[in-house]
């Protein structure tokens, strides 16, 4: 559905997207995250045509971007981060209203517009004024504005900013109910855990460059295969037998940092997966150190975000 090569974007002498290549298959719910500033929202007004790219190619469903918008145009359906708001409007007018410019006849317009309403779960908000709506309904009904005229492709930047539990749980279950659908949907976040949940497969971009792109699964694997040892001792067992660890840790090649993490637990980040945690243990054990507890820790997707945007 979606395939970029090398997608470049400099504002000024500013280089925001760095060569992004990235591909996305049909159906597939993607999330796109990063830290602010990381390129997220140029990579998508650049798919939405709203703004050209410096270089690099980027098509979607067989569309090339930058050759043929206005086709490219009614396969996407964009809601940007930032959206001004029709304040005089009540909400089924505001679709009403997207829906005339799109050229959809009365009749099929009334219709859509409750389908909309129903998506989204505005339905009982038909009547209400725009500007009355929460910020989390003022998303949802973007969000159905973006659907009006059917695109494969939704490109959805940010919509969770700035919900609570209850909206993000909303908008998760409409998300569900897209793919269901058949669409296809870009959505980008600068929250990890958040997209994780949800989405099929991710990509992590940090200062324009990306970092990650795969399914959750293999992120969590490619994270996991690092997890830190964590090695207890007896409590009350004294400096000595840490000491004593800490000195034939340093001296282990697979071992690549120890830290302190509690008077009697050490974090052993090691090289290399299961056989090097079973080397240093039955090294440890040989010494016959009061070890209580060990295990590997798994890391949260918080953390795994910190650290590969950290490493950049
Ligand atoms: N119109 C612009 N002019 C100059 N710099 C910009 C402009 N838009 C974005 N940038 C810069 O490009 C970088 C990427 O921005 P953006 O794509 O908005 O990131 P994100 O959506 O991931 O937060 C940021 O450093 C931002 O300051
Ligand atoms: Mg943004």
């Amino acid at each position: 559905m979606l395939k970029i090569e090398g997608l470049t974007r400099y504002y000024g002498n500013f280089l925001a997207l760095d060569h992004l290549n990235l591909s996305i298959g049909d159906g597939e719910l993607h999330g796109f995250v990063g830290p602010n500033g990381a390129g997220k929202t140029t990579t998508m007004r650049i798919l939405a045509t709203l703004l050209p790219a410096s270089s690099g190619y980027a098509e979607i469903d067989g569309v090339v971007i930058g050759k043929d918008n206005r086709k490219a145009r009614t396969l996407v359906g964009y809601m940007p981060d930032f959206f001004g708001v029709y304040d005089n409007l009540k909400s089924w007018e505001y679709l009403d209203f997207y829906a005339r410019c799109y050229g959809i006849r009365k009749k099929d317009r009334q219709r859509m517009t409750e389908q909309l309403l129903e998506l989204v779960g505005l339905t009982d908000k038909r009547e209400a004024y725009v500007n009355s709506l929460s910020r989390g309904m003022k998303q949802r009904l973007c969000l159905a504005h973006a659907l009006i005229h059917d695109p494969k492709l939704l490109i959805l930047d940010e919509p969770a900013s700035g919900m609570d539990p209850r909206a993000r749980a909303e908008m998760k279950g409409i998300l569900r109910s897209l793919k269901d659908m058949g669409k296809t949907v870009l959505i980008s976040s600068h929250i990890l855990p958040e997209l994780s949940e949800m989405c099929d497969s991710l990509t992590i971009l940090d200062h324009g460059k990306l970092i990650f792109s795969g399914t959750v699964e293999a992120l969590a694997l490619k994270m996991n295969g690092d997890a830190p040892l964590d090695i207890r001792f007896t409590s009350g067992c004294g400096e000595r037998p840490i000491d004593r660890a800490v000195t034939l840790l340093k001296e282990n090649p697979l071992v690549l940092g120890i830290t302190q993490e509690e008077p009697n637990m050490l974090r052993v980040r090691l090289h290399g997966e299961e056989a090097a945690c079973a080397d240093v243990l039955r090294m440890l054990m040989r010494e016959e150190l009061p070890i209580a507890d060990f295990h590997r820790a798994p890391m949260n997707l918080e953390k795994v975000f910190m650290e590969v945007t950290q490493n950049a």
